[in-house]
């Protein structure tokens, strides 16, 4: 790793660099440069992190984010610590000024001072309610974190965005791209995120993360597609055609992600479950071949069907695997501005 070069975090006004979305990063192609380079020497900053310590904090549950940032962070030479507050922990209280005569045991603003001592590094996880759309844009729980724990925080996905999950999903292309040789010069990639059904109602934080990601890019033609009422906020979709009719959507796409996610305008509902937007075979011929993606878990024959999952063109498990190097890359970042 080259020590020497520009760290590719900005530093926020308060000294502490943060890794909660796509503002936080100065060069996204630097960056997924940077873990596509961690993918082919894992252990190239093995010492970058020794005798620090990162803390990884779930307040729900998660496979891929937990085991992959604890790979990154150990070949980085750090020592992580996982703490599933949400199941183990005092339950914590998030508002200002609260009176806690109800069932929150703790203040982040005294839990977050003592972890900020603990660890060099912390990293969180948490969901929105679904309940109430301005409380979770609010963005409250990881903020609180930013504001109390004095040391670096890591989203690993608040309540509407999952950054480490959309810098994967960029690197993914990436590579892919570079094995799709030669890409036509003349043409940018065709990247296609499709609603899917799915039997619960989910946050948006995937689809407005890769929206933010991919449009902050800039590097591929983005079409979103979705039933009516399933418009995502525009602040992250700005820039990327939007349409209703998914068949048109999927022409002569490159990569097609495929995604659940609940009503953002009457909030965290379930207004449409037909299967009929599931990804078949048959619409996959309406694309050039194109490679899918998905952030799992995913629910199959209902989000996705096995033919797609089970088929060459399906690039999940690479993706999944990617999350290590994403994760690397973020922690290594973070780690050499505490070093210089
Ligand atoms: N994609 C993802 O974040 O997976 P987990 O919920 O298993 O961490």
């Amino acid at each position: 790793m080259d020590l020497q070069s520009e760290i590719l975090l900005h530093l926020p006004q308060s000294g502490i660099p943060r890794f909660v979305s796509v503002n936080d990063v100065k060069d996204i192609r630097a960056l997924a440069k940077r873990a596509l380079d961690f993918k082919a020497a894992p252990r190239s900053g093995q010492t970058t992190g020794l005798h620090k310590r990162a803390g990884l904090l779930f307040l729900n549950p998660s496979m891929r984010t937990r085991l992959s940032t604890q790979i990154a962070a150990q070949n980085l030479g750090m020592e992580p610590i996982v703490f599933n507050v949400g199941s183990e922990g005092w339950a914590l209280e998030f508002e200002e000024e609260a009176i806690m005569s109800g069932n929150k045991v703790e203040h982040v603003k005294d839990a977050a001072p003592v972890m900020g001592k603990y660890f060099d590094i912390l990293c969180i996880r948490t969901f929105p309610s679904l309940k109430n759309r301005e409380d979770d844009y609010s963005e409250l729980f990881i903020n609180q974190f930013i504001k109390y724990a004095g040391i670096p925080v890591v989203s690993l996905e608040s309540a509407t965005l999952h950054p480490l999950q959309s810098l994967t999903d960029i690197i993914t292309i990436t590579e892919t791209l570079q094995d799709k040789k030669p890409f036509p010069k003349n043409r940018k990639p065709k990247v296609v995120l499709t609603w899917a059904p799915h039997v619960k109602a989910l946050p948006q934080c995937v689809a407005n993360s890769f929206s933010q990601w991919i449009n902050a890019w800039g590097e591929a033609d983005f079409t979103i597609t979705h039933p009516e009422d399933y418009e995502l906020d525009e602040q992250f979709t700005k820039g990327a055609v939007v349409t209703h009719n998914q068949s048109e959507a999927l022409k002569d796409a490159d990569f097609v992600y495929v995604k659940n996610w609940s009503t953002y305008q009457d909030y965290g509902k379930i207004y449409c479950n037909d299967p009929e937007w599931m990804l078949t075979n048959e619409k996959l011929a309406l694309t050039h071949n194109a490679k899918v993606m998905h952030c799992l878990p995913v629910r199959r024959n209902v989000e996705l069907s096995d033919e797609i999952l089970d088929s060459s063109n399906s690039i999940i498990t690479q993706q999944a695997a990617n999350r290590v190097w994403a994760a690397q890359a973020v922690l290594s970042e973070i780690l050499r501005y505490q070093s210089s």
